[in-house]
């Protein structure tokens, strides 16, 4: 059992770092091998929009993202930490997630569990942010179990409050883990997928992988 937080502050030491920690800490008293991922120190270059990984399956780029992706489907447990930048995720966290399209249109990261933690000055919805890194958690198979928000401005200094809400993330994601919940359905995920499918099957000929992917589902 793997449990994997991918970090997407920029603060290897700052305060998602620590919520993350938190909830990682839990996992491992549930009997969990768990690995930490520092996005600023890795290699990861902007998606370039070529298409080929829904076309061919496989990035034309090589860098960390190979060895990132290994570790992703290797995991039982993924978890998203990102403080919130200009409203929303850091530049390291999206581009990480960009990377990651080929999982978000050919679902292949089902029966794992996750959950993600956002971390902010009190400036914003929070929430929306911890709720975006779930539904990109969500679009990729990945059950999101639920989200720890945390409050701070100086590296570190978020609260204990705070950390045991982490901890509870990481209990909530073991229990989800050990009962095999299912992930809740909700409508916007049936519109979601309509509108992927359509475009798949519009652009059936640009994007074959994931064609095939989903012909073969007997979704086309
Ligand atoms: C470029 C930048 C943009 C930020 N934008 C916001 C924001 O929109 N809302 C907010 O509440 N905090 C914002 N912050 C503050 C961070 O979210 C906050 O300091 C957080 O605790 C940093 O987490 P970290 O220690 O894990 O890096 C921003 C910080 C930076 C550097």
């Amino acid at each position: 059992m793997k449990a994997l937080g991918i970090l997407g502050s920029p603060r290897k030491y700052g305060n998602a770092s620590k919520m993350l920690d938190a909830a990682l800490g839990e996992l491992e008293n549930r009997g969990f091998e768990t690995e930490k991922v520092y996005l600023q120190s890795k290699k990861i270059n902007y998606c370039i929009g070529c298409g080929t990984c829904l076309a061919k399956g496989k990035c034309v780029q090589r860098d960390d993202m190979d060895e990132l992706k290994t570790m992703v489907e290797e995991s039982d447990v993924i978890i998203l930490a990102s403080p919130v930048y200009y409203l929303n995720v850091t530049a390291q966290m999206k581009t990480f997630i960009d990377r990651m399209l080929p999982y978000g249109h050919r679902p292949t990261l089902r029966g794992k569990y996750g959950g993600s933690i956002v971390v902010y000055a009190g400036v914003g919805r929070p929430e929306e942010v911890a709720e975006y890194l779930n539904r990109v958690l969500k679009a990729w198979g990945v059950v999101p179990v639920g989200y720890a928000i945390g409050f701070g401005v100086i590296p570190g200094d978020v609260g204990d409050k705070y950390i045991s809400k982490a901890q509870e993330l990481g209990d909530k994601i073991a229990n989800a883990f050990e009962k095999k919940l299912k992930a809740e359905v909700t409508e916007e995920d049936i519109e979601l997928q309509k509108q992927l499918l359509t475009l798949i099957k519009n652009y059936g000929e640009l994007m074959k992988a994931d064609y095939e992917f989903w012909k073969e589902k007997g979704m086309l």
